[in-house]
This record gives C-alpha cells, sequence and structure tokens, in this order.
C-alpha cells in the first residue's frame, strides 16, 4: 500500500510557538490538523511531533527510535548533561539503566522517605511562623535529603551554593534568555566538577560508604567490559541523582497549590486510607506541567497509520498533552484524583515522567522516589503542618519551564499542627 504524507504544521518553523506555549502546542496542532503525529521544524530541523497512548506506544518502541542525537545540544548541556544514560542506546542502555534502578528498592526508598521527613521537621522548626516560599524551600528540604541518603558530603557553608546549581540545572535549561540559559551551564560544569571530585575520593577509599549507596554505586560501577566509568561520566550520572530528586521540588508547588485550589480533594484525605494519598499525588502528576516532550530519532524508514517515518528525523513525544488526551482521560481539564481509584493505569497514559517499561526503555529510573517523596509531601502539607496561603498570583506561568504558580506558592504562618 502507498504510504501518505504526514500532515505538516502551518508554519514554516514551530520553534516560537512552542516557546509560547511549550506544554499545549503540539496537542493544539495535532487537534487542529486531525493526526496523531504532524511534521514541522524546531530550530530548523525537521522534526516530527506525536501525541496520544498510540503514539507513546510507537515512540517507545526502541526497535524504531534511538535516542543518540535526539536531545538538543541546549539541553544536553545544561538539563541532563552529556555522556548520561539519557543518550545511551541497546544493551549499553540497559546496563547503565540497571546501576539506577539497583538503587531504587523498596528499603532505599524507605530509607529515603524517613531522611525526607526529619528535614521536613527540621524545617518547620527553623520557619517558625515566617512566610515561606515552598519552591526555594523545597529545594532546600530535598538537597539535604538526597545528599545523605545519596551519600554527599556536603558542608553547611556550601549547601546554597551547590543547591542553587543543582536547581540552575532544570529551571534555567529550558529559559530563553540567554543570561540565565549561560548561568545553567556554568552551574552544571561546577557541580560536574565537585561530583567528579567526589567519584575520585570514594575511588581513593577517602570515603566509603556500603555499596547501595547511590555515590559508591556510581563511583564503582563498571561498564559491560568491567572498566570505571571515566570521573566526568560517573559525576554526570551522580547529578542524574542528585538534580532531579531536588526537581521534586516543582512537585511539591503543584501539591499545595492543588490542596489550596481543590479544597474538595484536600478534603477528601481527612482519615483517608493511604490509597487516597496516592491518588492524589498521581492526579498531581497528571494534571499539572513539567517536562513538555522528549525526544528521539527514527532508527530506519517505517511506516505506522500509512506514514512514512524517515530514518535520522527527529521525534518529540508530547507528555503533557497526552496526559491531558480526552481519549484516554474523562474531563482531563478537571483535577479529580478520584478518577485513579480502581483504574489500572497503562504504561502509556500516564507519561510525565516517561512511558514504556523501567528497564528496557527510557521511563524515568525516580519514578517511585518521585512518588514515595511526593506522599510524604502531602502527608506534611495537608496534615502535618498549619499554615495559611496569603494573597498572591496563583495562576500557573504556562510559558515557563518548568511551569510554576506565578507566585511560586507563598505560605505563611506556618508551624506544626
Ligand atoms: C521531579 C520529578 C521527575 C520528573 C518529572 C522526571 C521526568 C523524567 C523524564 C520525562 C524522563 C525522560 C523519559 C524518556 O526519556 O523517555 C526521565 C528520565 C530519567 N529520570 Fe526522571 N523525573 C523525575 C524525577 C527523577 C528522580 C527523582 C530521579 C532519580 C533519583 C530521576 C532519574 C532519571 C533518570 C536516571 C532518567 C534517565 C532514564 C533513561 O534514560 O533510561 N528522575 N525523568
Amino acid at each position: 500500500m502507498a504510504t501518505r504524507p504526514i500532515p505538516r504544521d502551518g508554519s514554516f518553523d514551530a520553534t516560537v510557538g512552542l516557546v509560547r506555549d511549550p506544554y499545549r502546542y503540539i496537542a493544539r496542532r495535532a487537534r487542529e490538523l486531525d493526526s496523531d503525529v504532524f511534521e514541522t521544524r524546531v530550530i530548523l530541523r525537521r522534526t516530527l511531533c506525536m501525541t496520544g497512548v498510540d503514539a507513546a506506544r510507537l515512540f517507545y518502541d526502541s526497535a524504531r527510535f534511538r535516542r543518540r542525537g535526539g536531545m538538543p545540544a541546549p539541553l544536553r548541556k545544561t538539563l541532563t548533561g552529556e555522556g548520561g544514560v539519557q543518550g545511551l542506546d541497546d544493551s549499553a542502555h540497559v546496563h547503565r539503566k540497571r546501576m539506577f534502578l539497583d538503587l531504587m528498592s523498596r528499603q532505599r526508598l524507605d530509607v529515603l522517605e524517613a531522611i525526607a521527613d526529619d528535614e521536613w521537621q527540621a524545617a518547620a522548626a527553623r520557619w517558625s511562623s515566617a512566610k515561606v516560599e515552598l519552591y526555594a524551600a523545597s529545594q532546600a528540604i530535598l538537597m539535604r535529603a538526597v545528599c545523605r541518603w545519596a551519600g554527599v558530603p556536603v558542608e553547611d557553608d556550601e549547601i546554597e551554593q551547590r543547591t542553587q546549581d543543582l536547581t540552575a540545572a532544570f529551571d534555567a535549561a529550558g529559559s530563553v534568555d540567554p543570561r540565565r540559559h549561560l548561568g545553567a551551564r556554568f552551574a552544571r560544569r561546577r557541580a560536574e566538577r565537585w561530583l567528579a571530585e567526589l567519584i575520585e575520593r570514594i575511588r581513593a577509599r577517602e570515603i566509603v560508604g556500603p555499596r547501595e549507596v547511590a555515590a559508591q554505586a556510581i563511583a564503582h560501577h563498571r561498564d559491560p567490559e568491567g572498566r570505571l566509568l571515566p570521573p566526568r561520566i560517573a559525576a554526570v550520572e551522580l547529578h542524574n541523582v542528585l538534580r532531579p530528586t531536588v526537581a521534586v521540588s516543582v512537585y511539591f508547588v503543584w501539591i499545595a497549590h492543588a490542596l489550596h485550589e481543590h479544597p474538595q480533594a484536600r478534603a477528601a484525605l481527612v482519615g483517608a486510607p493511604d490509597a487516597e494519598f496516592e491518588h492524589f499525588v498521581q492526579e498531581v502528576r497528571r494534571y499539572y506541567p513539567f517536562f513538555p516532550a522528549v525526544a528521539a530519532v527514527v532508527r530506519h524508514d517505517f511506516e505506522w497509520r500509512g506514514f512514512a517515518f524517515r530514518r535520522g528525523t527527529r521525534a518529540l513525544l508530547d507528555l503533557h498533552g497526552t496526559n491531558h488526551d480526552p481519549r484516554t482521560w474523562d474531563e482531563p481539564e478537571a483535577f479529580r484524583p478520584a478518577r485513579f481509584r480502581g483504574r489500572e493505569i497503562g504504561a502509556f497514559e500516564l507519561i510525565p515522567q516517561g512511558g514504556g517499561e523501567h528497564s528496557s526503555g527510557h521511563r524515568c529510573a525516580g519514578e517511585w522516589l518521585t512518588i514515595a517523596l511526593m506522599k510524604r509531601a502531602l502527608r506534611h502539607l495537608a496534615n502535618g503542618l498549619d499554615y495559611g496561603v496569603p494573597p498572591q498570583d496563583l495562576r500557573i506561568d504556562h510559558a515557563r519551564l518548568p511551569a510554576l504558580p506565578r507566585s511560586r506558592m507563598v505560605l505563611s504562618e506556618v508551624g506544626r499542627a
């Protein structure tokens, strides 16, 4: 059967549209073109935009898409770093991915939850009735928690700078302001130097610890040929544990936002079983924006739904749009944790952290850890703390990456309940 051309976006280049509305552009154009895939250009490069569950299933077929060469350079130099697991394919990827997944046993997650609780208590004591900007305050909690958990020593007088450097990698990476973007590049270099030195000290046995602790596991990890990772690559991988854990601060902000904006959903948590807390957290991950899309490259020519996919073309999978696809989600623009009651979540339906398989594909290695930390945060914000929400601009800034409430979520008169 003859193939048909993939529908084309009317504009010559979609970069401006994507920058203006990164979370909604792909789904909107796909709806207008009545197609789950369309072709456009992004920064002049021919790019396929894909949305919805079926497109996600296709995108995660590693026989058809590879990751090498998919991520735009400005994001490699800030967000992910170079030489890490995100850009690997095939057996090299599976081997490196195992290293991350081995850090995520139930027992290790329990340890992190206990440490995070401890840091929440310490933070609550420090806040004592002051006004708190939850975004920055959460970064401080998560940084202290993840460094303790991951075996990364950090002194009191350096923690603020280190936190800022890790934060810049996810908070300023997508900025179109050249100064912020450049700042994120410098911040990554500083953080990688710091972590590479730590790797060397661990290898020299100046710092010892159990092998299931992230810094130790990464320092001693061997590639399939039995070689240790070069210190710079090991630093990129340790950054891949620290940075996204600090980035869970974005979700802490959304949890507080949801508790404030959806009092009925909040009321449903009173005395509720653990499952209700889980549903609330899943709805936060579905409803609120975080990463708009992920990128890959067509491995070889193939046909899907009669469309010809050409080798070497970049593809973007729309994460946020898939989480809001009305074909999968009833009333997707309503915040309704109860939608998860008794619902099996398909591997390509709820994909804020990627879809498919964790071990063989690129789905986020930290998904369980994220959910565990979010559930603890929800407990603290719904039950453990007393606070007010002073008048502020809580509208979501969808043009920012990552999106946040314009006021960053300020809490007042914070104290323990
Ligand atoms: C803040 C919440 C988080 C979000 C929204 C998030 C999102 C994502 C996304 C979208 C991907 C790419 C999936 C793909 O390429 O198909 C990813 C990959 C990854 N994430 Fe996360 N993540 C989060 C937290 C974490 C945490 C806490 C960790 C580790 C402690 C982590 C470690 C990783 C790693 C190592 C990868 C690369 C996986 C691979 O390429 O195989 N993430 N994450």
